[in-house]
């Protein structure tokens, strides 16, 4: 408690000098080319320099031990066959890719990563790579008074993680999340630095506590760990789209996921029984709100115990599963990784007599305090337990459930420490390591346990699973969802870098809980906030128990009818939502970017933290304050149209704009193309015809992907998907449109209804080198083009 008063900074607290002893790698002794790569004896361990492609390359070293060439389970591949010469130029070795040089200074070990160009990347200066008798490891580069850092996964405050200093370490934080909270649920140790317009990646695949500073020294950054190998890589880039590419070649990407995970999800902790459920259902029909996930909380279980209904409140949950189905909704329900300490539960004593749980290394099991009391906890390092907690799953995917919610799986514990012994022991498959080194992993296993068991289960259908805890790697399994936010305004506006920079770490589809977890929230603040949920990947109102009730109605008439506006507007814009989670899937961009991600060249962009892209061409610039009714957008190089209004705005300048409680500003590119389908209750309801918007604007071109399949199964992966490229040019008087189609896949639309806004009179429309008429129709131009 003393902790939180003035007491904090008593003189006397001031933290003692400590003694630094701190060690170099030192001098390089020998060095021998491999096949990818080189093996360089150091004099403080064997450093390998691996490449992965001619756009990525690994250096590892241990400096207490033999270095391995092991990874964590964030990867996913061994790497490529790369072509690498080895040389010595200079009185330096030299690696090189055709992407990447590496030069090595010999006395004392410096390396520098430079482009085929000469552009430096990467470099060691006063100081290199190090570590700590406490075995603590550290790397050192130069940071550039030009650079910016993103990534980081999962942190508050802005955009631009310069001068910050953040921390890797899975952690509950139900204290309001604020600038100064560092660890939260999910440890990404990834980021992308941009330099004059270039972009290049590192990714620390390290699972112990790490450590990036932006902050102590104006000339450096560093990145440690408390244990394990130096082990990073680097990626080339040079566009942020490239690092992104980079990074999920070895990390992985989003699987597609079922159509219905990317509609309006409802929660609530809890709705509490079978009846409640069924009502608020009904209230979104008879509203007409678009819904497709209700989320059961913690109360629809026996006793929070997992795997279990309570009977009393859900006496037919399967009844219930079927007719919410039969209206399109779809039910996920929690499942944490503590099961209740309790000799007559099926699931505690399964888990005893298969020895599933984590134990110290004297074999007494580690119990701790969760929902259900004394708990223990699955040890998701090993496969055999992975293999027996899917396998559960069977409970739910036979009541018709397909998706699940994980949650707690840092893993939390109600302790001092929050989380569990980190003396406790993981059987990691016959290799055993303590919970220290492996914390940061526990929910990314949980998460692998569970999507394959659903998988599995689910014969053919995707699953989907939303997760709290992850490590690099979570987006192959899950979404995430940013934890215990608050009904606060500067929540709404922390959401955004947040879930910019989940983005901008591999993980695609995530957000934060709309209207605030915690805290009551108000009816303004849900506008605005479902304003953005719209646009961001994951939408999902979620709120505490004890706090105010925050479904689309519980704030009157005026709010209730600006929130389904605004639900509907997701529905409308999700053939064009659906091809960019494609895009995603494909090649690692995320859904929701920052604008430096397509402006990496403007300045302007750098920490634009208050405004999102969605795709290339679309900025959202939300307003996120009380009673304010104008904000100021920036709109980078080109013209932009306003999305309602159709006004046109001039690029690579600030705006003073106005919008009222029902507005979202909203601005689309000139030149470029919008995919809209129709309102629709639930994404159970189909398509019948698309709506494809084409903003005019004089000499320029662009392009969309869109792209459809059956939405719930993985037959995309056997080619049963249709991706229809429209390519668009227009000059003066003319738009000149080229569709091409690839793939098999039979849409259930039948129409394409073209609208050509913004085109001056008279101009030709020119389809496949076809002339086409159009109609007017107020102030824009429309034909049916398929
Ligand atoms: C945690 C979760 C929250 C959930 C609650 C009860 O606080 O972050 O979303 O509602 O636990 O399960």
């Amino acid at each position: 408690m003393l902790e939180d008063s003035s007491f904090a900074i008593h003189p006397g607290q001031k933290k003692q000098m400590q003694t630094p002893d701190y060690k170099e790698i030192g001098n390089v002794l020998k060095v021998v080319k491999t096949e990818s790569g080189a093996s360089v004896n150091t004099e403080s361990g064997t450093l390998f320099i691996k490449f992965y492609r001619d756009d990525i390359v690994r250096f590892v070293l241990n400096p207490f031990g033999e270095t391995t060439l092991c990874s964590s389970p964030a990867l996913i591949t061994d790497g490529e066959k790369t072509e690498v010469t080895v040389c010595e130029k200079n009185g330096q070795i030299l690696l090189s890719s055709a992407k990447l040089q590496v030069y090595l200074e010999k006395s004392p070990l410096r390396i520098t990563i430079a482009d085929p160009d000469g552009r430096v990347l990467v470099k060691e200066g006063a100081k290199g790579m190090g570590f700590k008798e406490s075995k603590e490891i550290i790397c050192y580069k130069e940071m550039e008074p030009e650079d910016h850092f993103y990534g980081f996964g999962e942190k508050t405050g802005f955009l631009d993680k310069r001068g910050e200093k953040m921390t890797m370490w899975n952690s509950d934080v139900y204290a309001p999340h604020n600038p100064e909270t560092d660890s939260l649920y999910q440890s990404i140790p990834y980021f992308m630095t941009l330099r004059n317009g270039f972009a290049h990646g590192i990714f620390f695949d390290n699972t112990f506590k790490t450590t990036f500073d932006f902050r102590s020294e104006e000339t450096n950054y560093s990145f440690s760990a408390e244990g394990g190998q130096i082990n990073y890589y680097v990626l080339a880039g040079p566009t942020p789209k490239d690092v992104l590419e980079q990074y999920t070649f070895l990390t992985g990407r989003m699987p597609i996921p079922p159509k219905w995970a990317i509609g309006y999800h409802q929660s609530r902790y809890s709705y509490e029984t079978e009846q409640e459920v069924r009502e608020l259902a009904k209230t979104f029909i008879e509203k007409g709100i678009p819904l497709d996930v209700i989320y059961l909380d913690i109360h629809y279980m026996d006793g929070y115990r997992v795997f279990t209904f309570d009977k009393e409140r859900f006496p037919n949950p399967k009844q219930l599963i079927k007719d919410l189905k039969e209206q399109g909704i779809r039910i996920v329900p929690i499942v944490d990784p503590g099961v209740k300490e309790d000799p007559e539960y099926y699931i505690y004593q399964e888990g005893i007599r298969g020895d599933h749980f984590c134990k110290y290394i004297e074999g007494n099991i580690y119990f701790g305090d969760v929902w259900p009391g004394n708990s223990a906890f699955p040890d998701f390092t090993s496969s055999k337990v992975r293999k027996w907690w899917g396998e559960k799953h069977r409970f739910y995917s036979d009541l018709g459930i397909e998706g699940i919610w994980n949650d707690m799986n840092e893993p939390a514990v109600f302790n001092e420490t929050k989380t569990m012994d980190v003396k406790v022991m993981h059987d990691n498959d016959g290799d055993p390591r303590t919970h220290r080194e492996l914390h940061n992993i526990y929910g990314l296993m949980m998460g692998e346990s569970t999507y394959s068991g659903m998988k599995k289960q689910l014969n053919g259908k995707r699953p989907f699973l939303l997760t709290r805890a992850g490590y690099s790697g979570i987006q192959r399994y899950a979404a995430v969802w940013t934890g215990d936010n608050r009904s606060f305004w500067e929540h709404l506006q922390m959401s955004i870098p947040m879930v910019m920079n989940l983005g901008l770490s591999g993980i695609p589809f995530a957000g934060a809980d709309v209207g605030g977890f915690a805290h009551d929230s108000n009816g303004e603040l849900l506008v605005r906030w479902t304003q953005v949920g719209a646009f961001i990947p994951f939408f999902r109102n979620h709120s505490a128990l004890g706090f105010a009730r925050q479904e689309p109605w519980s704030f009157g008439e005026k709010y209730e009818k600006a929130i389904k506006k605004y639900i509907e507007l997701r529905y409308q814009w999700l053939p064009h939502l659906y091809s960019l989670f494609a895009e995603a899937h494909h090649t690692g961009t995320p859904v929701m970017r920052p604008l430096m991600m397509e402006y990496p060249k403007d300045e302007n962009t750098y920490n634009l933290s208050d405004q999102f892209m969605v795709g290339d061409n679309v900025i959202i610039a939300p307003i996120m304050q009380p009673s304010v009714q104008h904000r100021v957008v920036y709109l980078p190089e080109g013209n932009w149209v306003d999305y309602w209004t159709e006004e046109v705005f001039e690029g690579g300048k600030h705006h003073l704009v106005k919008a009222d409680l029902n507005k979202l500003p909203i601005f689309i590119k000139q030149g470029s193309i919008l995919v809209h389908g129709s309102v629709k209750r639930s994404t159970a309801i189909k398509d019948e015809k698309l709506t494809l918007h084409l903003y005019y604007g004089k000499s320029t071109s662009s392009s969309f992907k869109l792209y459809e399949d059956d939405g719930s199964t993985f037959e995309y992966e056997q080619g049963n998907y249709l991706r229809k490229i429209f390519h668009v040019k227009c000059t003066k008087d003319e738009i000149s449109l080229t569709i091409s189609d690839e793939g098999s896949y039979k849409p259930e639309w039948k129409e394409i209804e073209l609208i050509v806004h913004g085109a001056p009179e008279n101009f030709a429309l020119i389809i496949n080198g076809q002339e086409k008429s159009l109609q007017k129709k107020e102030n824009n131009w429309r034909t049916v083009i398929c």
